[in-house]
């Protein structure tokens, strides 16, 4: 049957990015029988601008009636005075949480062929494949009460809450063991159990889940030290499973270990393994409409969406193995340029991928 894909491009380097990776979509329905339809839709300042709403009730329609949703990314400068209810990263918190994606997997990965684009030396990142399970629809980013308020002597006060109910710990705590049991079997759990209570009980539900797990060695970090551990040791970590917003902050950190940002995909599943895809990458505002942006992590998020939600291993396997081919040949987005390779643009990166297939 004909699955069926949301295409939302989003601000800024969205679009340029997406429309590569649905030239990769096509390329695989007429050459290798990928059986999906794309249906293109409004988010993000985008859609601010055209409906008022940076989540457009059509397009939420649109992403619960697909089998899974691409997207490039939102936000921009030209957006950050808007009211927070309407700003363009609500569009994005708001399919979060409306379609219950809670597993945010964000695999960091360094390709041989740009362990010199890393900052660190080659040595400490070169083999580098962590796999950072980030719980994505709870914590402070969603918990109640929040806001400023205005206090008695006048002085204004903001505040958000920190909160997990136990079944939310322990489901993404499963999704964490299951995908260590297809690498390495280890999963090292980030709270700060020392000060907030809230990860305390996550270390607690954390600890327990694994007893279901037997062949899963599981340790614990308190973030910080989990932050300099990622960058004086990365390799010691197989998988990281976290908060929400811990897990927003030391994805970009394992990000960049990897030479680039623009080179890494992350799926955001439910617990159906519906998913929606997106490079980790923002929305660039200062390059967008220059054609130079890495248009890598949003092929590779096909690669993703292909293995995870559409059920084809195949299709996955030849993206990676084209995207591998294109980097072997030399060629580099200015991000990832070093001397010697071939600079290249956007689109012609995406043609580059397309001749691979
Ligand atoms: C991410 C981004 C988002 C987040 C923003 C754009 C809301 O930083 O996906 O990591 O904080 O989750
Ligand atoms: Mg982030």
């Amino acid at each position: 049957m004909t699955k069926k894909i949301a295409v939302l491009p989003g601000d800024g380097i969205g679009q340029e990015i997406v429309a590569e990776a649905v030239k990769v979509i096509e390329r695989l329905k007429t050459a290798y029988g990928l059986d999906v339809e794309l249906e293109q839709g409004l988010v993000g300042g985008t859609a601010y601008d055209e409906t008022g709403s940076p989540l457009p009730q059509e397009t939420l329609q649109l992403a619960k009636d697909s089998d899974a949703i691409l997207l490039g990314a939102v936000g921009g400068y030209k957006w950050e005075s808007l009211d927070i209810a309407v700003r363009p990263e609500k569009g994005l918190l708001g399919l979060r949480a409306e379609l219950a994606l809670f597993a945010n997997l964000r695999p960091a990965i360094l390709y041989p062929q740009l362990a010199d684009a890393s900052t660190l030396k080659p040595e400490v990142v070169s083999g580098l494949d962590i796999m950072i399970v980030r719980e994505l629809t709870g914590g402070i980013y969603f918990g109640q009460p929040r806001g400023v308020r205005t206090l008695d002597n006048g002085e204004r006060e903001g505040y958000n809450t920190l909160v997990y109910r136990e079944s939310e710990i322990s489901r993404i705590a499963k999704v964490a063991f299951d995908i260590a049991s297809k690498r390495d079997n280890r999963v090292c759990s980030v709270d700060k159990a020392n000060v907030l209570e809230c990860t305390e009980l996550w270390r607690e539900v954390v600890t327990k889940e694994a007893q279901g797990f037997s062949h899963i060695e599981l340790s614990h970090m308190y973030v910080d030290n989990a932050a300099m551990q990622l960058v004086r040791e990365p390799k010691q970590f197989d998988v990281m499973v976290t908060t929400n917003m811990f897990g927003d902050i030391l994805s970009d950190c394992a990000a960049m270990l990897t030479g680039s940002i623009g080179m890494l995909p992350s799926a955001s599943l439910d617990i159906n393994s519906k998913g929606m895809y997106e490079p980790i990458h923002g929305s660039a505002p200062d390059i967008a409409g220059q054609n130079v942006a890495n248009p890598l992590a949003t092929i590779l998020s096909v690669a993703m969406m292909l293995r995870y939600s559409l059920n084809d291993a195949d299709n996955a396997t030849r993206i990676e193995a084209a995207v591998n081919k294109v980097l072997d040949n030399g060629l580099r987005t200015q991000d990832i340029y070093s001397d010697g390779m071939k600079k290249v643009s956007t689109s012609e990166m995406g043609d580059a991928v397309i001749a691979a297939l």
